[in-house]
């Protein structure tokens, strides 16, 4: 099969979808690579690295959806890609359907196959292709959290892990997955004060146990975020309903609230935020704005930060499902792998995800029917 790895072209966007030795697997599985000019250089790759591991170089994005049939990507198609999209292409990439509506529309209307990432479901209810880019974002959302709060970044001043004879920051977090459990580690082992909140007693019982109980956990709900937010240095949205919006759980009424500069980053703002205040997304050149006097951080790709390491953990577990995908065509593969099947959005004119169809309101068709098993 043709493989296409275009350039990103989201703002700040700097990961690319293969690594060259990605490229190297997929031509000794007897395929071809088409790789955009410098789509690795955010990354530190090299087209002389491609070329090396067999990849054929192309000028422009244009020609590489042109003649490429299976589309490797890591950020949904923007507007300028709409007109590139056709009924040939099988896109395999991060999609977020429910924040975009309307590419939604042109994938259904291009009857192009849509697999995002972002639904590839495991069995036990993980998602291995959101894991390593949900374990970046968790660890950065302190990092980053920890420099906002400094007095140069317009926080309140306050040094994450305090010093003997002064408190350390509290950190609070909404949703105890792979984000949370992340930023939950990065925080403790700053020195801050932590707290998850989740839906799940029983996530909330596993990171008590992971952190021999040297964190507070409470049962999401009104109530106990509303005595949470009003605590909390740091705040960190992390919370997920797989493939649906996220849920709006702090209203702008918690958020008037909060101490002056604290800081939120919702992290969730990729599935449309949890935070009522959070309105809008920010980039990396633009991050934060001001809200009630609180530091609010919205970048929805936040992995794009840190480029190298983001591509080397998200190629390692896209790559053996690209590799299924090139070597048996959509069909058989989703019809092989239950895994993989999760993954189908879109595929031939119909929505195949029923929390997506939900969330965009939708037309739900399942999956073996529009394969015709
Ligand atoms: N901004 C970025 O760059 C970036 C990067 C990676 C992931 N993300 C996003 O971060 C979010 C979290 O991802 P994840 O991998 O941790 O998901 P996850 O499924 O591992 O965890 C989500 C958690 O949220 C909990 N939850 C659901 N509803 C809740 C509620 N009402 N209150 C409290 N908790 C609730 C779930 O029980 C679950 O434990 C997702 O929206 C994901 O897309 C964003």
């Amino acid at each position: 099969m043709i493989i296409g790895v275009p350039r990103e072209i989201k703002t700040d966007e700097q990961r690319v979808a293969v690594t060259p030795a990605g490229v190297e697997m997929l031509i000794r599985g007897g395929h071809v690579v088409l790789v955009q000019k410098l789509a690795g250089e955010g990354a530190g790759f090299t087209d002389e690295e491609y070329r090396t591991a067999g990849a054929v170089l192309v000028n422009d994005g244009q020609a590489v959806w042109h003649e490429a049939k299976l589309i490797a990507k890591v950020k949904e198609p923007l507007p300028a890609e709409y007109a590139f999209i056709n009924d040939q292409h099988i896109i395999f990439t991060y999609l977020h359907l429910a924040a975009v509506p309307e590419l939604a529309n042109v994938l259904a209307e291009k009857k192009a196959v849509a697999l995002a990432y972002e639904t590839i479901q495991k069995r036990d209810g993980s998602l291995p292709l959101l894991e390593p880019m949900s374990e970046i974002a968790g660890r950065m959302a302190v990092q980053v959290g920890a420099r906002l709060l400094e007095k140069t970044y317009g926080g309140r001043g306050v040094l994450i892990g305090g010093v003997p004879g002064v408190p350390p920051a509290e950190v609070v977090i909404l949703g105890g997955g792979v984000v949370g459990t992340a930023a939950a580690r990065v925080a403790l082992g700053m020195g801050a004060r932590v707290t998850v909140l989740d839906i799940s007693a029983e996530r909330l019982r596993a990171l008590y146990d992971l952190f021999d109980g040297r964190l507070l956990t409470y049962i999401s709900n009104t109530h106990t975020i509303q005595k949470a937010v009003q605590y909390a240095d740091l705040l960190i949205g992390a919370v997920l309903i797989p493939g649906a919006r996220a849920p709006r759980l702090v209203t702008e009424e918690m958020v008037r609230s909060m101490k002056p500069g604290t800081c939120i980053i919702d992290v969730s703002v990729d599935q449309g935020g949890s935070i009522e205040t959070i309105d809008r997304i920010t980039t990396h050149s633009m991050p934060t704005y001001d809200r009630h006097g609180v530091i609010h951080y919205a970048v929805a790709n936040m992995p794009g930060a840190v480029p190298r390491t983001a591509t080397f953990a998200l190629t390692n577990v896209t790559l053996p499902y690209l590799l299924l995908l090139a070597t048996k065509g959509y069909r058989e593969a989703m019809l092989s792998d239950q895994c993989l099947a999760g993954g189908a959005n879109l595929v031939s004119g119909h929505c195949t995800h029923v929390a997506v169809a939900e969330a965009l309101g939708l037309n739900f068709v399942p999956l073996p029917e529009v394969l015709g098993s």
